[in-house]
This record gives C-alpha cells, sequence and structure tokens, in this order.
C-alpha cells in the first residue's frame, strides 16, 4: 500500500504548504498486509449489500459500521456479520476515530455529500451511492475535492459493471448502430415508496433504536413520523431526495452517457403536473439538450427522460420498435445506421431486428463495481464511475429535478460557471442550506 501513504503524505504535505488543499485532519494509517480497512455509513438496505459485495474481495476488512437505527435490520444484523467491527450511530465520531483506508456511503440521499466530502477530507477513498448528491453543486464540490485529494472513488451504479450495460456502450463505440440522432430514456414503474403528497400533521414516539437529529443531518428539521420518512420513504420527499428521476437516471442514463459520451446538457426543460415544496412528482418528462460530439449524427443531441406509471415514449418510437416489446424502464438510442434498445438490467438489443440477425455481439462477463473500487484502492485498475464521470451525471440528473420543480421553463446551463443563465430562482435550488451543527467546510 506504499502507493497510497505517498499520495497520503503528499495530501498532507500540500495541504500544510498551502496548495489550497481542504485541511486534512487526517487519521489514515499504513495498511498492513495488503488489507484495506473500510467504514460502512448506513448498513441497512442498500448499505447491507454494498458492506456484503465489498467485503467479497479478500482484501478487504469492514473495520467499522454506522448506522442511526441499531435494531436488527440496520446497525444490528451487520454487527452480527462483523462482530470485530466497531459500532457507531454518528458518522463523524467514526471519522474521527477511526484509522481507514476507505468509506463506504450508502445513506439516504441528502447525506451523501457531507459524509463523503468528510472522507474525502481525511484523504480516504470513497464508494458513495447514486445519486452521488442531493444538490448539483454539492456534486461538483465532490468531484472537484476527490480530483483534488487524488483519492479512488465509485458512485453506486452497480449495473455499469454488469455485461449488459458495458456492451451496449461497446456495441455504440463500436459503430453498431452509426452515428447517433436522438435518445429517448423511460422509467413507466410506479414510485415504490409509500406517496404522501403533504407533510403530515405532528409527529410520532421516535423509536428507541433511531437517532432521529443524526438521520435528518444536514436536512431541516421535521418531527419523526413513521412509516413516513426512514427507513426507505425518503423518496418522496424533496429535502431528501430527487424522485423518479434522481433514482433511476443514474442506472439508466449511465449506459447511454458512456456510449455517446455525454458531457453537460446547455438546455432542460420540463413537463410535469404542479408541485408542492415537501413532495416529488409522480410522472415527468424532461428534454435535455447535450452538445453533440463525433458519436453524434449534429452538433446537438436530444435526450427526453420520461417517467410515470405506463409511461413509455410509444408514438416517438413507432416504426423502430413495437410497444409490446418496449420494456418497464430503459433507453432507446436511435443511431444513422440502426438503433439500440438497452433494458433497464437487460441484454441490448439491435434495431430492426432482422438487419442485425447476424451481427456479432460482445461477449463480456460481468465484473463488480465493488470489487474494482477495492482493487483500485490498493493501486490495481482504475474505476469507471469515478466522481469525475458520476459528478457530471448526478449534474445533469439533477438539473432535469430542477426542471421539474420550474416546469415549463426552458433553463440554459452554463456548466463551466455553474450558472443557470437569466433564472434566480433556479439558481437557488442549485444548492440548500444546512443545518448548522452539521456543516461541513466546503459545502455550506
Ligand atoms: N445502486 C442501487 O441499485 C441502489 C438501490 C437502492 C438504494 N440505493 C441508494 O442507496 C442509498 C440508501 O437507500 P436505501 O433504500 O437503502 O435507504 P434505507 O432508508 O432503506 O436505508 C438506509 C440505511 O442507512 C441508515 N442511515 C440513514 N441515515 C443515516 C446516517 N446519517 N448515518 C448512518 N446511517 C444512516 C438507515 O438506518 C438504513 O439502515 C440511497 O442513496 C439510494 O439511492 C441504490
Amino acid at each position: 500500500m506504499s502507493h497510497r501513504l505517498t499520495r497520503r503524505s503528499f495530501i498532507q504535505s500540500a495541504a500544510a504548504a498551502g496548495f489550497g488543499l481542504p485541511l486534512i485532519r487526517t487519521n489514515a494509517f499504513a495498511s498492513e498486509n495488503d488489507q484495506l480497512h473500510v467504514g460502512c455509513v448506513g448498513v441497512g438496505g442498500k448499505g447491507w449489500s454494498d458492506m456484503m459485495e465489498t467485503a467479497k474481495s479478500p482484501h478487504v476488512t469492514i473495520q467499522a459500521i454506522c448506522d442511526i437505527d441499531d435494531s436488527a435490520k440496520h446497525l444490528g444484523r451487520a454487527a452480527e456479520q462483523f462482530p470485530k467491527a466497531t459500532k457507531y450511530s454518528d458518522w463523524r465520531t467514526l471519522l474521527d476515530k477511526e484509522k481507514l483506508d476507505a468509506l463506504i456511503v450508502s445513506t439516504p440521499d441528502h447525506m451523501h455529500a457531507p459524509v463523503a466530502l468528510s472522507a474525502i477530507q481525511r484523504g480516504l477513498h470513497v464508494y458513495c451511492q447514486k445519486p452521488l448528491t442531493h444538490t448539483v453543486r454539492e456534486a461538483r464540490v465532490l468531484s472537484d475535492a476527490a480530483k483534488k485529494a487524488g483519492v479512488v472513488t465509485q458512485m453506486g451504479n452497480q449495473i455499469q459493471a454488469y455485461a449488459e450495460y458495458r456492451s451496449a456502450v461497446q456495441l455504440v463505440h463500436d459503430g453498431a448502430i452509426g452515428k447517433v440522432k436522438e435518445v429517448f430514456s423511460w422509467q413507466s414503474g410506479s414510485p415504490r415508496w409509500r406517496i404522501i403528497s403533504d407533510r403530515p400533521e405532528g409527529g410520532d414516539p421516535v423509536p428507541k433504536s433511531v437517532k432521529w437529529n443524526n438521520w435528518l443531518g444536514v436536512a431541516p428539521e421535521r418531527p419523526y413520523k413513521k412509516e413516513i420518512y426512514h427507513p426507505f420513504n425518503w423518496r418522496d420527499w424533496q429535502d431528501f431526495s430527487n424522485g423518479q428521476l434522481g433514482d433511476f437516471g443514474c442506472h439508466i442514463l449511465d449506459p447511454v452517457s458512456m456510449a455517446i459520451g455525454l458531457t453537460a446538457p446547455t438546455s432542460i426543460t420540463a413537463e410535469a403536473p404542479p408541485i408542492n415544496s415537501e413532495t416529488w412528482t409522480h410522472s415527468a418528462r424532461v428534454k435535455y439538450v447535450f452538445p453533440g460530439n463525433e458519436r453524434t449524427a449534429e452538433s446537438t443531441i436530444n435526450l427526453t427522460w420520461i417517467d410515470g406509471p405506463g409511461h413509455k415514449p410509444v408514438k416517438e418510437l413507432a416504426g423502430i420498435i413495437d410497444e409490446s416489446k418496449l420494456p418497464g424502464a430503459g433507453s432507446v438510442l436511435i443511431g444513422e445506421k440502426g438503433s439500440l434498445l438497452i433494458p433497464h438490467v437487460g441484454v441490448p438489443k439491435l434495431l430492426p431486428e432482422e438487419k442485425f440477425v447476424d451481427y456479432e455481439k460482445p461477449e463480456l462477463e460481468r465484473l463488480s463495481h465493488y470489487v474494482l473500487w477495492a482493487d483500485a484502492c490498493r493501486g490495481e485498475g482504475t474505476t469507471n464511475s469515478n466522481f469525475g464521470y458520476a459528478g457530471n451525471l448526478t449534474e445533469t440528473i439533477l438539473l432535469g429535478t430542477i426542471a421539474i420543480r420550474l416546469r415549463g421553463t426552458e433553463l440554459k446551463w452554463d456548466a463551466a460557471a455553474q450558472k443557470l443563465i437569466g433564472h434566480a430562482q433556479a439558481e437557488n435550488l442549485l444548492s440548500k442550506p444546512y443545518r448548522k451543527e452539521w456543516a461541513v467546510a466546503g459545502l455550506s
């Protein structure tokens, strides 16, 4: 692990010399016997599989676990699985006390950025769930900080490593459909979380197992309500999530973005039902315009995102694919020589099928997004969903959710300046205030 020590020493001395790097309060140490010492924040829900999949690497030791809920389904199960791991209910204490190499962040979305940035500031490698952040500004701060610190990062869009998505990307790179003219992506399922359209009155007693203030973290205070936020149902709420596009965009748009090499959109417009300031809409249509490149037919390329129960681009894809063959979620890339259907977590299909009967598709193996990250932390290989790539993808998705809030308005994005040109209300939605108690230098 000497490369890591060198990097850490560099970060510390560079920070001390005032090169503009964040203050490093590192407690990192030289790992012995080539083990990567990992901490996990949020170990119930998706965090459980994040931890278990990473622990499949023989080079990973799960050293510390943190969850705001110490009941059996959350911290309890993880503690049973890794009895030697130190247990915490506050990630700040974990970071202060533990000597770690890397951190996995699997909290609800509103806490990704504060936890991940604090880890990066200590020189730790980070795996962080998708979407990378809750706001556009947080995404840029994280990707800049990771780059400066030279840590190994990976966003949790694990399907990227599956053979299905990788072969879709390769088909486009191999020129199977020629230059891409337009893209439609959709998620036609109903939201799986509890839908409620406004904040309920009052509060419920906080269960003994739950540290509610720690769950809220940077978000504004509100009373605990049973089954409304924790666990899982926080997805309905603007303070904690970005709705259906926020939940699925980093998966469904990932192979599209990789295949075409999309950069930042320049224009974003949404059609959606009216929205209040509490919850997300349950259907939306977002039109993005991106700059074109060598893989696009024109100097710009349109991508349309559609979500809502049963909502699919049936009319738009008439003549390309039959409604009956459209999966519940996925994308179609319309190219000059054919089209590519990329079902969400499914085998990609070249269209029209009869034209591509004899086309030799790439045969790839499924890789582990988690082990790729753990290996890269140890100096073996690299990660593709590093915070540079993932930050840009997350910014795109979250700009779409700003457009949903301001439905019917075309937003013009200047990515270099991080400005939504001429729209003060939209600009305000690029970031959010943090509760003082949870402020993290560089974010709030
Ligand atoms: N990549 C995927 O396929 C995928 C699938 C599901 C969820 N996710 C992502 O994983 C994250 C978690 O989603 P979920 O469905 O598991 O949510 P969840 O609410 O079901 O579980 C979150 C877990 O984190 C704990 N937690 C909450 N706040 C915490 C904090 N501040 N500190 C420590 N622990 C905390 C909770 O107690 C719980 O154990 C989200 O970002 C979500 O978008 C990704």
